[in-house]
């Protein structure tokens, strides 16, 4: 990386920054390191928000937290053809935009390289990327206009993700129509906070969760495509679906028409314990409860009808209203560390690879904004279609199950 002198803030003014936040540690090599070392720290120092290591930890789980009513597949199957048709005519005017999240790691299915590149195919190749814009394509071959992508990458991802898309001609969906953004990084630290060093010239840092997508969206100049081309909702979902259905005109018109600002795909829970969010109320309004914050006792609850309260999980697909985002931009979502194994350089100025997780990532999640639209609709779909997550190597979960899942809804692998 080629940075220009007068990018880069000055040794003082990261000592500045650092002694903020109790990490002047971060500078402990800075006189061994070349011209060239110094200055991708100053400009590491620079770009990193620490921000999240003076804040509280997520105080959510305080107010109470009740059950909700969602739309049943049987509710929804009422008003399809009616619910299509709005869509489908949202669509054509050009009022919807659909978000990749694939910023993350992918650590648990621990491949190299973005998981949107993992081959999921047996006789022939059929990478998730694909199965993503297949799916995409389905809708737009409906309604008959192409519909924006945004794609959200991180440092960690970011040109093996677009050099991967570009060599493979996008799989037909026409490059004009795909935007690439990244999200901000966030440090890891050891258990009393403190930064970790991946060398002597570098912080080790993670993606900063998939919460601050819209702020990257705006910071990364993205909303101005939003804003003149005159999207007014936009459907955010995570990579590792392969069935995730993209900008479904049902579930578009569905929100529109029952007057909602956001919508939430949500499927019924295989088991009690599953570990999705699941929709809930909490202090009234529509909320997710993360899988680790909902206690035995709220898990085995049940409705009069005999069914679980808490029983309709999420599967990270939402539809959000434009003007709300841009409302809610400024609030601050609550803070999640995630206990991980983060590879750093211990006092003798050695590289370990810890083989027990060894601090925190800190993270936002989306899941935390659905609270602060005025209203959610909890959309249920039927989880053997539209539910084929790829997070473990095997077991739940897993490529395994989403490819059994993939052939069971007619996809040749
Ligand atoms: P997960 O919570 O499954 O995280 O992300 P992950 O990083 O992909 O996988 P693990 O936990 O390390 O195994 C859910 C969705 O949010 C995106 C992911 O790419 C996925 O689509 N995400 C997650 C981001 O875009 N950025 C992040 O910082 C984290």
């Amino acid at each position: 990386m080629q940075l220009k002198e007068e990018d880069i803030m000055t040794l003082d003014e990261a000592k500045q920054k650092l002694q903020g936040y109790d990490q002047l540690h971060v500078l402990k090599y800075f006189n061994e390191l070349t011209d060239t070392e110094k200055d991708e720290l100053l400009n590491q120092i620079e770009e990193t928000d620490f921000e999240p290591l003076s804040k509280k930890k997520n105080d959510a789980a305080k107010r109470e937290i009740t059950p909700i009513d969602a739309y049943t597949v049987e509710d929804i199957a009422k008003n399809a053809i009616e619910y299509e048709s709005i869509g489908l005519d949202a669509i054509k005017e050009g009022k919807a935009g659909a978000v990749l999240l694939a910023g993350g790691m992918g650590t648990r299915l621990g491949c190299d390289g973005p998981k949107g590149i993992y081959n999921i195919g047996l006789t022939k190749e059929l990478y998730i990327f694909e199965c993503l814009i297949n799916n995409l394509l389905d809708v737009t071959k409906k309604a008959d206009r192409y519909i924006h992508l945004f794609i959200m990458t991180s440092d960690k991802n970011h040109e093996s993700t677009v050099s991967f898309l570009k060599e493979k001609d996008f799989f037909g969906y026409p490059e004009k129509f795909v935007h690439f953004f990244k999200q901000e990084m966030a440090p890891a630290t050891d258990y009393e906070r403190h930064v970790y060093m991946e060398s002597k010239c570098r912080i080790a840092t993670s993606p900063n969760g998939n919460g601050g997508w819209f702020i990257s969206m705006r910071k990364s100049g993205m909303l101005d495509i939003v804003e003149n081309e005159g999207i007014e909702w936009l459907n955010t979902f995570a990579v590792d679906n392969v069935l995730q259905r993209i900008c479904d005109p049902v579930f578009i018109g569905a929100v529109i028409k029952n007057g909602f600002s956001s919508g939430s795909k949500v499927i019924r829970k295989a088991d009690p314990s599953e570990k999705v969010g699941v929709m809930c109320r909490r202090g009234g309004v529509p909320s997710i409860v993360e899988y680790y914050e909902l206690t035995d006792e709220m898990k085995d609850a049940k409705l009069p009808n005999g069914e679980y309260a808490y029983n309709f999980g999420v599967i990270l697909n939402y539809l959000l209203n434009v003007k709300e985002l841009i409302r809610i931009e400024g609030n601050n979502l609550p803070l999640h560390m995630v206990e991980k194994k983060i590879p750093y350089i211990n006092e003798a100025g050695e590289f370990i690879e810890p083989s027990e997780p060894n601090g925190y990532k800190f993270e936002s999640l989306i899941l935390d904004m659905i609270e602060m639209f005025p209203d959610c609709m909890p959309f249920e779909v039927v989880r053997e279609k539209e539910f084929a997550p790829v997070k473990n190597k095997t077991g739940v979960d897993s490529v395994d199950t989403a490819r059994q899942l993939l052939i069971k809804n007619g996809v040749v692998l």
